[in-house]
């Protein structure tokens, strides 16, 4: 399992706990930090069916760790700018997209991956809670892509899925002006799922977790391949990944012990296998 000092995994059951484990420095991330949450996606073992991506302590996440773009840099990390300067906009652009692997990794693993948010979740931070399937958050949360205000652009892979969440002016909108994002306004737009006291996150995540894993493991692991994938497939594409992906759910349904009704609504389904 993946070694890192600010990263904790853990699983219960068929859940996998993630934790950015860096409280006194907001959770900022670092470089290493997101070979190593590559990692642990890269590596999910398939008994796992959710992933649950949580910040310790208050913040979820503070975004990147700002002393990278100091002159001095952080130590064992690469530092950047330096590192733009002296090697070009291809090789810099070759490393960022080893860093945007620990973002879109979530989205290629069968799990259902949720994001736990609760206090800020600024820059790589709000990202990474985009980069999973759900996200929940706090009535304390408070979301931001302060990327631009740095001169920069938000280039974690957390773009797409925030204009599919809230579309195009508004995603725009919210990115130019680097404002918070308040816990309503995440709910009521669609980039969360759901909302709830800060007291109560832990429960409630643990709600979904288990709301996910009643029903069947298969239909479930179809059902996100087809959903992550429907808003850029074509009406044929997707007819056809949706007939297909029914027909080996029927397959498994009916054999090899024949129709068994109890399948198609038993709480039990995974703990068959
Ligand atoms: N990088 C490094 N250290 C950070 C940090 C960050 N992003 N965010 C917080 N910290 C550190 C602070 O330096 C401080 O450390 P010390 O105790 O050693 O001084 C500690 O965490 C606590 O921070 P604050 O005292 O500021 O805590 P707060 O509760 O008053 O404020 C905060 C919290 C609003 C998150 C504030 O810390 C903040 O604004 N942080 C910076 C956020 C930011 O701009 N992140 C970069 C986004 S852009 C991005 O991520 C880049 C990208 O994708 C390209």
């Amino acid at each position: 399992m993946t070694q890192h000092p600010d990263l904790l995994v853990e699983q219960k059951r068929a859940a996998l706990y993630v934790t950015l484990n860096r409280p006194d420095k907001r959770n900022a991330q670092t470089p290493s930090l997101w070979m190593a949450l590559h990692e642990v996606a890269r590596t999910l073992d398939p008994s796992v069916r959710v992933v649950v991506l949580q910040g310790a302590g208050d913040d979820f996440s503070a975004g990147l760790d700002l002393h990278i773009m100091s002159p001095e840099g952080l130590p064992g990390e690469p530092k950047l700018p330096a590192i733009a300067r002296a090697r070009g906009e291809q090789e810099t652009a070759n490393l960022i997209g080893t860093f945007q692997e620990a973002f879109s990794a979530w989205r290629e693993v069968d799990a259902i991956v949720i994001a736990a948010v609760q206090g800020h979740a600024i820059g790589a931070g709000f990202q990474l809670a985009l980069a999973a399937d759900l996200r929940i958050v706090t009535d304390d949360s408070k979301l931001a892509l302060k990327e631009t205000s740095l001169g920069l652009v938000p280039d974690l892979g957390g773009i797409q899925p925030l204009v599919d969440a809230v579309g195009y002016s508004r995603a725009l909108e919210i990115a130019l002006t680097g404002r918070w994002v308040t816990a309503q306004e995440a709910v009521n737009s669609g980039i969360a799922c759901l909302g709830v006291p800060r007291s109560e996150l832990k429960l409630a995540t643990g709600q979904v977790v288990d709301a996910i894993c009643e029903n069947s493991d298969l239909a479930v692991r179809e059902l996100k391949k087809l959903m992550v994938g429907a808003s850029r497939r074509t009406t044929a594409e997707q007819l056809q990944a949706e007939r297909e992906a029914q027909g080996r759910l029927l397959v498994d349904l009916v054999t090899p012990a024949g129709f068994d009704r109890s399948k198609t609504h038993s709480h039990d389904h995974h703990h068959e296998h």
